[in-house]
């Protein structure tokens, strides 16, 4: 049983093959973790799923239904939920305001259910404290929990996030960790997390996915991934030690 999967994708630009015939599949309520060497084909995997990147080859599927060619706007509201690398928030609003408009986007549901559902959402984040205040003046790491609280409720089935640790401290990885671990109960969501914290991977994820120079070098849990030689030789090829992964 799958809620996404991604068949035999291929992308080329040019003469460069960014992927080639790559397959990755999350169950329900699963979360699972794309890694990778810089260039390894990771964000065009990305955008094949959202629907940036329409592949050569190979077809992607949600909930059994095939979405290769669907938009993206239409893919979030079949489900797929995401947060952007370099998120948007609208620094006029509220941070309440703004998990409301990102709500309001996939949800015909009235004025007052979508504010209820955002302070709940706000709540399991931690962040009910400071719901009236304006994103402007929040700290970097409090905008990206923002942002990925706007993306919660939209009640993704699936939700795609893009290094949501990046530029984040560490005691912001941290709590972003029990976070997202704690949202994921409360909704049964499922999660593609592509991140470049291993830290971060080895703890949240249940299975991971290694593409190298655009192709799946190995798939497995985070104990077999550590312990993987190709996966080890493509990051020792660029200059991580074993520690690191
Ligand atoms: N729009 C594009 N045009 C040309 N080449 C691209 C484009 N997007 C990605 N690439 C190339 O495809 C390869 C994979 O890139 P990318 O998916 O961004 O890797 P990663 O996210 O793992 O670092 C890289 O060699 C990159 O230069
Ligand atoms: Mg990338």
């Amino acid at each position: 049983m799958t809620i996404l999967d991604a068949r035999a994708i291929s992308k080329r630009y040019g003469g460069l093959a960014a992927l080639t015939d790559v397959d990755v599949s999350v169950a329900p309520g699963q979360f699972v973790a794309i890694i990778g060497p810089n260039g390894a084909g990771k964000s065009t995997l990305l955008n094949v799923l959202t629907g940036l990147v329409v592949p050569d080859r190979g077809s992607v599927t949600l909930g059994g239904q095939e979405i290769t060619r669907m938009a993206t706007n239409r893919r979030v509201r079949a489900g797929l939920g995401r947060t952007f690398q370099h998120g948007r928030t609208f620094r006029r609003l509220t941070v309440l305001e703004n998990v409301m408009v990102g709500a309001a986007l996939e949800s015909k549901a009235n004025e007052r259910d979508l504010r209820e559902k955002s302070l709940q959402v706000l709540d399991q984040l931690g962040l009910a404290d400071i719901a009236h205040e304006s994103i402007g003046k929040l700290s970097y790491g409090h905008r990206r929990m923002v942002e990925l609280a706007r993306s919660v409720a939209c009640e993704p089935k699936v939700l795609l996030l893009d290094e949501p640790a990046a530029g984040l401290n560490s005691a912001e990885v941290d709590l972003l960790v029990e976070r997202l671990s704690h949202l994921r109960e409360q909704h049964q969501l499922a999660v593609v997390l592509i991140e470049h914290n291993m830290g971060m991977v080895m703890r949240l994820a249940e299975r991971i996915f290694v593409l190298n120079f655009g192709q799946k070098i190995a798939e497995g849990t985070p104990v077999e991934i550590q312990s993987d030689p190709a996966v080890l030789s493509a990051y020792l090829g660029e200059g991580y030690v074993h520690a690191r992964l």
